[in-house]
């Protein structure tokens, strides 16, 4: 991608005059056509490895997207699509607030011949919480230890997946399996595909993990280290872990959906990794952990409820104990970005600002089955259509935290402050307001194949 001199963009990729522009935080999906203003064909039309050169002008639905966010660049995605000189990573974006993806004909396409390669999206920022605030941490350690900590559960007290499942040592298990299988039968395809995203969301543990570990001042140095910060960590992740499992366990039962496909997507996602853009910063790490713990709460919630107007109550009890996980956590990690808002509420509301401008991205985003180079952006959408989670959903939770932290109360910000204070408050509506025009604008969109469920379509 470059920029011509008349300030057009232009971009490097095979011939298509469709971009599709979407924000994968709001869930929306917003299809423009873009104009094309010129397109030189270099070498034929189809010279091996390069493309051809086409450009495009944005219109309509994307400059208003584009005019949410203060930088835009954009991000093509053609080294799924055809092999590129150089690894096919010459056309990724050095930023990308909102991403726009060059669609290849199909969504279905041929898995890559070379190994994996895992994407950059944004410039990798790192440390940028100021080494002095490090000390912050150090100086709540007892503060976490009495405020933090509680909010686990001791092992012996936490629930385990076995408690919602057949019994292998049983009589009874061969009957037990059955009527799960029987009870699975009523459950309509589209509510097994948000189901599995969930579980494979949950099953790539190893990088969240990983994400906590990279924070200034809270990591685990050891990987035993016993301060509060290292303790919660690996005691939320064995929390956690139970999640992933139980799900996991749970579908491979119930025989409707094609593991083997899951298995791949979850090995691609852990592969690929996640980028929170939390830079290291405490700060911002919490801030991501508290938004992500309650739109878990509330997806694993909604998918409870829907299990249960199925007429499975035994999935809805499965979701709804897993939701009840996430909401304590989303009180721990709230309870730390309060106590940040109490000692350092400048610090901590530009923090917030920051995180809400480059939006929060969902921790699968980098979902990957082999087939569908969309398929994070074609889950979010049958999320969303389900109500499982939804764009209201992301301007709720925001509204929430907002009102959680008090930030409309802060007093004493500096001028950069104010408007951070200022922007965050006002936030909820703008998203919601856009968010309706662009359902306005939506057009049918296709059935969607997903491998998850044998190729099966949903009809979005
Ligand atoms: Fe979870
Ligand atoms: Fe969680």
């Amino acid at each position: 991608m470059n920029t011509s001199p008349e300030g057009k963009i232009v971009i490097l990729c095979r011939i298509s005059l469709t971009i599709k522009v979407h924000s994968a935080r709001f869930l929306s999906r917003t299809e423009c056509v873009a104009t094309p203003l010129a397109v030189r064909l270099p070498g034929g039309l189809d010279p091996p490895g390069r493309g051809v050169e086409a450009r495009f002008d944005l219109t309509d639905a994307a400059a208003s997207m584009a005019s949410m966010v203060s930088r835009v660049a954009f991000r093509a995605e053609p080294f799924r699509c055809f092999p590129q000189a150089g690894g096919g990573r010459s056309a990724r974006s050095s930023r990308a607030p909102v991403a726009s993806t060059v669609r290849c004909a199909s969504t279905r396409i041929d898995a890559p011949k070379k190994p994996f390669t895992p994407r950059e999206l944004h410039v990798q920022v790192t440390h940028s919480m100021p080494p002095q605030n490090i000390e912050i941490f150090k100086s709540l350690e007892d503060w976490a230890e009495n405020n933090i900590l509680v909010h686990l559960k001791p092992v012996e007290k936490c629930w385990q997946p076995q408690d919602f499942l057949p019994e292998p040592s049983s009589e009874g298990f061969y009957e037990e399996v059955k009527e799960l299988r029987e009870r699975s039968k009523e459950i309509p395809d589209d509510y097994f595909v948000c189901l599995i995203g969930d579980m494979i969301t949950e099953e790539a543990l190893p990088t969240y993990q990983t994400m906590l570990n990279t924070l200034d001042g809270v990591r685990d140095e050891t990987g035993a280290s016993l301060t509060s910060w290292a303790v919660w960590t690996r005691a939320w992740t064995a929390e956690e872990n139970r999640h992933g499992d139980l799900l996991n366990k749970y579908l491979y039962l119930s025989g409707r959906v094609d593991m083997k496909q899951i298995e791949k997507t979850i090995q691609y996602l852990i592969g690929s990794g996640m980028d929170p853009r939390t830079e290291n910063n405490p700060y911002l790490g919490f801030i991501y952990t508290s938004f992500q713990e309650r739109a878990t709460f509330i997806s694993h919630g909604n998918t409870a409820r829907l299990a249960k107007e199925h007429g499975d109550l035994k999935l809805a009890q499965i979701c709804g104990i897993i939701a009840s996980d996430e909401k304590r956590h989303e009180t721990a990690y709230t309870k730390i970005v309060e106590k940040l808002f109490e000692i350092d509420p400048n610090g901590t509301v530009l923090a917030f600002a920051d995180m809400m401008k480059k939006k929060i991205s969902m921790p699968a985003h980098l979902m990957y089955d082999g087939h569908d180079a969309n398929l994070f952006e074609n889950f979010s959408a049958v999320a969303q259509q389900l109500g499982v989670y939804t764009a209201k959903d992301y301007a709720d939770i925001l509204e929430f935290l907002v009102t959680r932290w008090k930030v409309g109360e802060l007093t004493g910000l500096s001028g950069e402050g104010n408007q951070a204070q200022d922007f965050v408050c006002t936030l909820a509506p703008r998203i919601r307001r856009l968010e309706e025009r662009a359902q306005g604008r939506a057009k049918k969109a296709p059935a969607i194949p997903f491998s998850w469920i044998y190729g099966r379509e949903i009809q979005l």
